[in-house]
């Protein structure tokens, strides 16, 4: 799922919450990339990877709601399995909104809401816990929705599996 995600990032990409640098070895249509991840330790361990990536690349340590990055800087922003853990995912997303160029690409593998029923319930049951035992993510957060609230048009956008972690992957255009 990375790999045909990632095949779409295209011009100057930016990651979010980019972790240990899982989907380093995917952007082969990149002309530069920038990463950004909050947490010193995963930041670390991406960085002993950079080397694995062919075009310039660059990591700050950032977290979404405070991108520090221009106006409509990139062409293509990243965000796999991160706004289910981010503090404030509306200003994120609006930071997210801010950095794209107009008409420019949101790249999403994103575990989300389920649809209504028995998986629904039992997400906000388990929430909580779940919040606890996985570094703050949110069980049952709505994404799509907010992505879409955010000003965010769905281009191609799969539903994968069900259950528990409902997986979302695909892409979105920046308003004009
Ligand atoms: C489940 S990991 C996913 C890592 C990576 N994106 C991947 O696909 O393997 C969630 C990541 O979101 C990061 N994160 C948490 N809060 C964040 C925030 N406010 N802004 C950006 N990233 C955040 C975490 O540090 C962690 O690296």
């Amino acid at each position: 799922m990375r790999k045909d995600l990632l095949a779409q990032a295209r011009g100057d990409v930016l990651e979010v919450g980019c972790g240990t640098g899982r989907n380093l070895p995917f952007y082969v249509r990149a002309t530069t990339l920038t990463l950004t991840e909050p947490d010193p330790e995963m930041a670390r361990r991406t960085r002993r990877r950079l080397s694995m990536v062919s075009v310039p690349v660059q990591l700050v340590e950032a977290p979404a709601e405070a991108l520090p990055f221009a106006d409509c800087r990139f062409e293509t922003v990243v965000s796999t399995l991160v706004l289910c853990t981010v503090k404030d995912p509306v200003a994120a997303l609006s930071e997210i909104r801010r950095v794209l160029v107009p008409g420019g690409r949101l790249l999403i593998l994103e575990h989300v809401q389920a649809h209504p029923g028995i998986w629904r319930v039992a997400q906000n049951l388990l929430a909580p816990a779940w919040k606890g035992l996985a570094a703050g993510c949110h069980l049952s957060r709505p994404s799509l929705a907010l992505i879409e609230t955010a000003g965010f048009v769905p281009v191609v956008v799969r539903e994968v599996g069900q259950g528990l972690l409902p997986l979302r992957i695909g892409r979105y255009r920046a308003p004009n």
